[in-house]
């Protein structure tokens, strides 16, 4: 058993956890993560550089894993999602969003790795949505309450609670992003765009956020059940790589 400890990193999400090898987790360290990731939706891991098919184990021990729907994987892996890029070459994470929000069964968590980081920017961000739901009045969270949204990319399409529930921590979190939802059901894109776009601001406020300065090696895991994300793509023409491992995930209720 590892004596791991988690610092806070910002009032509403996020922890950096210190003294924690994950390539020598036992089964004690893996049950005190998952209640500290269920805790801080977001748990940073400095220097780990975990081999590939080591990230792949640290990611089965949380379930089944997905393999996105359109991108392409490291080679000889398809589970594990290849980001590299230069600059504002690829810009689809460069937008507040909860990964592939538009299938019938989003992934519950995603775990990136740096493989390259760029000399400067190339930051990551990340928003509770337990914040965001809490901070609306009651009104407004009891108008949202029966809504449903569509969210839609990659050719597929998939309707899901405007408010869902964790089924881990049963907390409530809102479940609208900038980069896959598109309209509520029942209304016309046009009607939706105001309160859609209301919903995803009160949703990335930045007392609501936390962000992560790369490093190679450096390890970040999210829950995009409660957490939205957004790549900042302000590192010119340098280059940045990032494998993730992303866990497959369950209908939202
Ligand atoms: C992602 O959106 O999953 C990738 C985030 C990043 O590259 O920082």
């Amino acid at each position: 058993m590892q004596k791991f400890t988690v610092e806070k990193l910002s009032g509403a999400i996020g922890g950096v956890v210190h003294d924690l090898d994950l390539a020598l987790l036992d089964d004690d360290d893996f049950n005190r993560l998952c209640d500290a990731f269920w805790q801080y939706q977001v748990l940073v891991f400095k220097r780990q550089a975990l081999p590939i098919d080591q990230h792949i184990e640290f990611g089965k021990r949380f379930g089944r894993l997905h393999t996105h729907p359109s991108s392409a994987g490291v080679d000889g892996h398809p589970e594990v999602l290849l980001l590299r890029n230069r600059g504002k070459s690829k810009t689809i994470t460069e937008v507040w969003h909860s990964d592939v929000s538009c299938e019938e069964q989003p992934p519950s968590i995603s775990i990136l790795q740096c493989i390259e980081s760029p000399p400067y920017g190339g930051d990551t961000l990340f928003a509770s949505q337990y914040g965001a739901f809490g901070e609306l009045s009651d009104g407004l969270k009891a108008m949202i309450e029966p809504l449903r949204a569509v969210h839609a990319n990659f050719g597929m399409e998939a309707t899901h609670p405007v408010l869902r529930t964790h089924p881990e921590t049963g907390r409530k979190a809102l479940y609208v992003n900038k980069g896959f939802t598109k309209y509520f059901e029942g209304m016309s894109v046009e009607e939706s765009r105001p309160l859609l776009n209301y919903l995803v601001e009160q949703g990335s406020k930045p007392d609501l956020t936390m962000r992560h300065s790369w490093e190679a090696g450096d390890i970040v895991m999210w829950d995009n059940r409660c957490v939205m994300h957004y790549a900042v793509h302000d590192y010119g023409d340098m280059p940045r790589e990032m494998h993730r491992v992303t866990i497959a995930g369950e209908r939202p209720i």
